[in-house]
């Protein structure tokens, strides 16, 4: 009939279209549930008018816990199901960087969490700022460091250790200490502590950093600074000491290779939601940060929606960054309004 001829036009149009989601800012801030984010969830969820599943995946440049935890703790706050087979943070693609260096040093986040993550990326030999400390605690001289990071450090003898490479996963908890330990290693011989490289070009071991956000949307009325503030500030630093730029690579978004490693997992998501490796036609990506999640977008060609509860605290739209699908007070406005265009 023309009902079902309909709705399988719908049918088909739904399969073609698929969410791409910020999360800090869009769904949640920090530990708190955004309220229109559990409903734009269900809906995709199949709490449409179909009854079907409108894929999407999520892209943050959240960092500092593995995978399985981060997802395991937004379905709490969600109370949605998500798989990490859906899900990007901001080091979720540096595992391919594991193959190419032996010992690295893994900077930030909380606690020990983000060698935790390094090993599940198969990283072999991680070292963490503490554990340099531990082993030499005048390398950082204004630090206090505890019975119990102690206790839970590695210590050995970094003077015999070559650091072959610098990833920071995520925010520096600790800005003095991580910002001296990154340049003694820029500075040093092949990253051999206790030495300083005549020539500070050719003997420099590489640096990643996972996202560049200089903002981050938190519990805090105003956003507060993010792992690209502190880049900026060691880039200043080594220009300084040395005389000459700091190269380094940075990843998330509006980085292009995340976004290639997008569409990679879109692929694969696709193809365990529909039985189809085809990445859908009609992408939005839903993001509240002009700097990344739209200037992003845009490049690559997806559908942006800016939304009102995050970075963005403008007018009509960003001047610099528009988002080309338009401005949404919150995240279900932007998913109903773009499933009403596709459907
Ligand atoms: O800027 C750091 C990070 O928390 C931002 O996350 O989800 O907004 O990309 P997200
Ligand atoms: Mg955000």
């Amino acid at each position: 009939s023309q009902v079902q001829d309909m709705s399988g036009g719908k049918v088909k149009a739904a399969k073609d279209m698929a969410f791409v989601f910020d999360i800090d800012g869009v769904l949640v801030h920090g530990d708190r549930l955004i309220p229109e984010g559990r409903r734009a969830l269900e809906i995709l969820n199949g709490d449409n008018e179909l009854g079907i599943k409108i894929p999407h995946i999520f892209l943050t440049n959240g960092s500092g816990k593995p995978e399985a935890a981060r997802v395991r703790q937004l379905e709490g706050i969600l109370g949605q199901p998500i798989s990490t087979d859906q899900f990007i943070q901001s080091h979720t693609p540096m595992r391919a960087l594991a193959e190419y260096y032996g010992t690295v040093l893994v900077v930030g986040g909380e606690g020990y969490r983000c060698r935790e993550v390094a090993e599940q990326y198969g990283f072999r030999d991680i070292v963490v700022p503490n554990d340099i400390v531990a082993s030499d605690p005048t390398i950082a001289p204004y630090r206090v460091f505890t019975d119990e990071e102690r206790a839970s450090s590695r210590p050995r003898d970094f003077t015999k250790v070559n650091i072959e490479a610098i990833m920071v996963f995520s925010d520096s908890r600790d800005y003095a200490t991580d910002m001296q330990i990154i340049m003694d290693l820029l500075r040093s011989e092949d990253g051999r502590l206790g030495t300083v490289a005549k020539d500070p070009v050719s003997q420099r071991i590489p640096i990643y950093f996972s996202q560049g956000d200089m903002l981050c949307p938190t519990e805090h009325p105003i956003p507060r600074m993010s792992q690209g503030a502190f880049r900026i500030g060691l880039e200043a630093m080594y220009k300084s000491l040395t005389g000459v730029e700091l190269e380094r690579v940075v990843y998330g978004k509006p980085e292009l290779a995340t976004y290639k490693y997008a569409d990679e997992v879109m692929a694969s998501w696709m193809d365990q939601l529909h039985g189809d490796e085809r990445v859908p036609r009609n992408i939005y990506m839903v993001g509240d940060n002009p700097a990344s999640d739209i200037i992003g977008g845009n490049m690559y060609g997806w559908n942006t929606c800016l939304v009102r509860t995050g970075v963005f605290q403008g007018g009509d739209n960003d001047d610099e960054n528009p988002a080309n699908f338009g401005v949404f007070k919150n995240v279900l406005e932007a998913v109903q309004t773009a499933i009403r265009k596709e459907l």
